[in-house]
């Protein structure tokens, strides 16, 4: 049942769970938000949990587990090697993808650092509909160079277009001529395109670009870690795959693929990841990237109680109900947003509701990075945390000069089965006042700038005393004690 209806007025979005356990929260006041921002030093990567109100940085790691998944982890059968949890793990990812071959890793970017170096040379060109920040930083720091083909309407904030995450087939086969198919590492689609707003990819567009990958030879890689978001929308939103279940499309959208890897922190509910490989040799091949860099091939650096719970977890992502909520929750505040006039990327995506910096702040320099400035606000003002997407979190261009973010967004992560609708309420009202007192907020320049990633450990300070100002605007509206 995706959605519930109600009697006496519009339906909200509903939790088709009930909570067992809880974590207490702590609403600081603003001038001491102010102090904890000062000594993280104007990085929201660097505040300490437990000085956050609602953390909306990520979905990554912090899903809520069932109580099916934890009952599991006590069944775990720990082991160096050949452990019965890595067997059960195996079979429950070739039940439900179709591909028989699994190299375990400890997250996410691990598998992104193997199929790297398997595969990246330095001069080789890897195809993605859109980057993500550690897919690109494993190929450039190898010395190959990154083509992102999502179609020019993808990059338009505010629309209507229902899978914005697709493939410019015409720039596809455009880029393949130009850059020549023995000199494509290979192909990589992105389910449920992190950077651009969460945004889906098509089965459709999947299809033809892995069908003209294939024709050249070059090798077609799914990062499936934000699949379960973009299940949703292909069955919602796709022409003619609304009857089909979620298992069946998921296993219509792997037979494309020679690779699927995923990140557990976000497909499964749990910490992990891995990477299933459809040819046995390149299997074997790759086998060793895991010995060597992740742990051994029946763990590949997870914990193996994580692994036990990863298992339920799988199975519950392909449950339509569960992985209705998410989209539902962030529709809601995006469609709310938008009533308020918060500049939000449309449609609202999986993963978080984003809103655009750039019409948020017209009057903040790309340089000055507004979505990492409104980001700070955003904590100053309310004790919420959300991500920057955008310039900040881009690496310089090989001459030094910034390597401006075709969408500079605040992305406000729904971490799947955690936030109330009271919550989400509190996160609308906060961020309606912040986009009528936008233009308090000013810029943010690097003290300390490391040279990959440095959106993660960079240091930063407000390029004037804009954060003292918005805060006294804000006690005077919400009182000392908010
Ligand atoms: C689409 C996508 N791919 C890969 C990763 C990397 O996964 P991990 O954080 O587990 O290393 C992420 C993490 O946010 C992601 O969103």
């Amino acid at each position: 049942m995706p959605e519930i209806k109600f009697y006496h007025r519009p339906a909200v979005p509903m939790e088709m769970h009930k909570v067992k356990i809880v974590q207490r929260l702590e609403l600081l006041p603003a001038k001491q938000r102010l102090e904890k921002m000062k000594e993280a030093n104007f990085n929201t990567f660097a505040l300490h949990n437990k000085d956050i109100f609602v953390d909306m940085l990520t979905d990554s790691g912090v899903n809520a587990m069932s109580d099916e998944m934890q009952a599991a982890m006590l069944c775990a059968d720990d082991a160096y090697a050949g452990s019965e949890t890595f067997y059960r793990m195996n079979d429950k990812l070739t039940d439900i993808f179709g591909i028989k071959h699994f190299l375990p890793a400890h997250q996410g970017r691990a598998c992104e650092h193997i199929i790297a170096v398997h595969f990246v040379k330095p001069g080789k060109t890897v195809i993605m509909n859109y980057h993500f920040t550690t897919a690109k930083a494993h190929v450039t720091s190898l010395g190959g160079k990154v083509e992102e083909l999502v179609s020019d309407a993808g990059l338009i904030t505010a629309s209507d277009l229902p899978f914005k995450g697709d493939m410019d087939l015409d720039k596809l086969r455009a880029c393949i001529e130009k850059e020549g198919a023995e000199n494509i590492a290979y192909l990589r689609m992105e389910a449920g395109t992190n950077l651009i707003g969460g945004q889906p990819v098509s089965y459709a567009n999947m299809k033809a670009a892995t069908d003209i990958a294939r024709a050249y030879g070059i090798p077609t890689v799914l990062d499936a870690s934000l699949l379960q978001d973009n299940l949703y929308f292909i069955k919602t939103r796709e022409e003619g795959m609304k009857d089909k279940s979620i298992r069946e499309i998921t296993r219509m959208i792997a037979d494309l693929y020679d690779l699927v890897y995923f990140s557990g922190r976000k497909f499964g509910f749990g910490r992990g990841g891995g990477c299933m490989v459809r040819d046995e040799k390149m299997f074997h091949e790759m086998e060793d990237y895991v010995t060597m860099y992740e742990g051994f091939l029946t763990y590949g650096g997870m914990s193996v109680k994580e692994m036990e719970a990863l298992i339920v977890g799988f199975e519950e992502s392909m449950d339509f109900d569960v992985i209705s909520q998410g989209p539902q929750f962030i529709r809601h505040c995006v469609n709310e947003l938008v009533k308020c006039g918060v500049p939000m990327v449309t449609p609202s995506g999986g993963l978080g509701a984003h809103i655009n910096a750039r019409e948020l702040a017209p009057h903040i320099p790309d340089e000055e990075y507004p979505a990492g400035a409104i980001t700070v606000a955003m904590y100053l003002c309310g004790g919420i945390r959300g991500m920057e997407r955008g310039t900040l979190s881009e690496e310089r261009n090989p001459d030094g000069t910034e390597h401006i973010a075709a969408v500079e967004m605040i992305r406000l992560a729904f971490p799947r089965r955690v936030f109330t609708l009271s919550q989400t309420e509190y996160v609308i009202d906060r961020v309606k006042w912040l986009h009528d007192h936008a233009h308090l907020i000013g810029g943010l320049r690097f003290t300390h700038e490391p040279a990959t990633l440095r959106f993660f450990t960079g240091k930063l300070e407000p390029t004037s005393d804009w954060p003292e100002k918005l805060v006294a605007e804000y006690v005077k509206d919400f009182g000392e004690d908010q």
